[in-house]
């Protein structure tokens, strides 16, 4: 193969090193284009096409279903690891020994309170705030009351940076849960796991010790896990490209959250639960919203189908169907939802429309119906998306200040009025 491509503009042949990665995907390096070409550039909205950077952390193959973080297998990580574990490998590489977990874990406790004044924060938003919007703000807070976490110069200062907001995150989390309940905001315990201290955090009542119970630690273990990141997606790629200009580590997670919020990405899942909600109310005609699905003149759209990226199956979503099952029965719950949810999706994947555009249940479909199981309310799922994909953000951003990248400013082709000479206000 050669290891270059050619391309011809305006008779005039340029050529361009070709990137070859570890799993033999091709890419174009096109860094001269504009330089060689006098100012040509590409253009890709939606960048569907386009290489952001070349990354070590997660690879995901499309056409095969296939997910890995740092090489393993999402499987085997949802099966045998836990959130701890995964987010230790995302953000430096390599499973932690027994060591190296419990250093990684004692520094993360120590930075697992927030500063009591952040409470003023959260009591000035009203109850009705979207749990999305107040976890952006507090984290966007946080860079406020912790100022050397913003100018990261070397990777001790990274360290600290991430090991507080591995604390203080899941604190915020669970407080924005209970602020809109009416609870009292509460802390973990030294002596708990992480994922243990999250439900602790999260389901504590005032009048009465929480008890563990471990087939909710197992579930949002494995719920994180399969949500600890996905590669260049749009929140991750948000996150490194306002960590490009060197905000801090805080203000791009803070950016990172808005961008999982949207229905298209993140806010799915809550999209999800409250499609099949109002197809159970309507009186459960999956028929009728195949149909609205696939009416272009209608806006509606199966949340949960579809992916820019998997166009055979989502791993993450058997994976999830497989969990939904067992949540539900270990837990004795019985949701209608579920059924519907199974109905449509066999319905559509023997359905023309979705099998020509190669759509399939994405890692959204099921996760509201587990999430709901263990009692956390529609409002919280993106947030626990969010949740999940810290690591990932984190590992993405410290990589990106690792390697040095340039800042992020994409290039543009302008169709808008040639230059006008100005008028004054009343000549208009
Ligand atoms: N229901 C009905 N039609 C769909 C759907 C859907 N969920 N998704 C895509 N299509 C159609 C779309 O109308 C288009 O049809 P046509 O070729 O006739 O114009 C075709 O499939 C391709 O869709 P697209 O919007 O061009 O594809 P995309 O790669 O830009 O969008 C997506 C991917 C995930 C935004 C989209 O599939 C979607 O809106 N899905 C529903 C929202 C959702 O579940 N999002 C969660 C994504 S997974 C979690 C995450 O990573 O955030």
């Amino acid at each position: 193969m050669s290891n270059t491509a050619i391309l011809e503009i305006n008779g005039e042949k340029h050529e361009f090193p070709l990137i070859v990665g570890t799993e033999n995907e091709i890419g174009i390096d096109i860094k001269t284009l504009r330089g060689v070409t006098g100012g040509v550039t590409t253009i890709d909205p939606g960048y569907k096409n386009t290489g952001s950077c070349e990354s070590a952390i997660t690879f995901l193959n499309g056409e095969e279903g296939v997910l890995r973080y740092r090489g393993y297998a999402i499987e085997d990580l949802a099966e045998k690891a836990d959130f701890l574990e995964v987010a230790y490998l995302l953000i430096f590489g390599n499973l932690p020994t027994q060591e190296q977990l419990d250093k990684f874990h004692a520094d993360i406790k120590k930075e697992s309170v927030v500063d009591d004044d952040i409470k003023k924060i959260l009591d000035a938003f009203p109850k009705t705030a979207h749990p999305m919007g107040v976890l952006a703000s507090l984290t966007s807070a946080l860079t406020a009351f912790n100022p050397s976490s913003v100018n990261v110069d070397s990777e001790d200062d990274m360290y600290n940076a991430i090991v507080k907001i591995l604390g203080k995150f899941p604190v915020l989390v669970a407080w924005t849960m209970r602020k809109k309940q009416g609870l009292p905001l509460n802390y973990g315990s030294e002596d708990l796991g992480y994922v243990e201290n999250i439900l602790k955090m999260m389901f504590e009542k005032p009048n009465k010790p929480y008890e563990q119970n471990d087939i909710l630690i197992n579930a949002l273990d494995k719920l994180l896990i399969l949500h600890a990141d996905h590669e260049q997606n749009c929140s991750t790629s948000t996150v490194r490209i306002v960590g490009s200009s060197h905000a801090g580590l805080f203000a791009s997670l803070s950016a990172g959250i808005s961008a999982l919020w949207g229905p298209l990405h993140g806010g799915a899942n809550q999209a999800v639960l409250e499609m099949l909600e109002g197809i159970k109310e309507d009186g459960g005609d999956t028929k009728k919203y195949m149909a609205k699905a696939k009416d272009k003149e209608d806006p509606f759209r199966l949340m949960g189908f579809g992916h820019r990226v998997y166009k055979n199956f989502d791993p993450r979503a058997k994976i999830i169907k497989k969990a939904a099952d067992e949540v539900l029965g270990d837990l004795g719950v019985e949701d209608p939802v579920l059924d519907i949810a199974k109905g449509l999706a066999e319905e559509a994947l023997s359905d023309g429309y979705f099998v020509k555009r190669k759509l399939y249940p994405n890692v959204d479909f099921y996760s509201g119906i587990i999430y709901r199981a263990m009692g956390i309310p529609v409002e919280m799922f993106t947030v626990m998306f969010a949740l999940g994909r810290l690591p990932g953000w984190i590992a993405q951003w410290r990589e990106m200040r690792l390697r040095k990248e340039p800042i992020g400013r994409p290039r543009q082709i302008y169709i808008g009025e040639n230059h006008r000479e100005f008028k004054s206000i009343n000549e208009r």
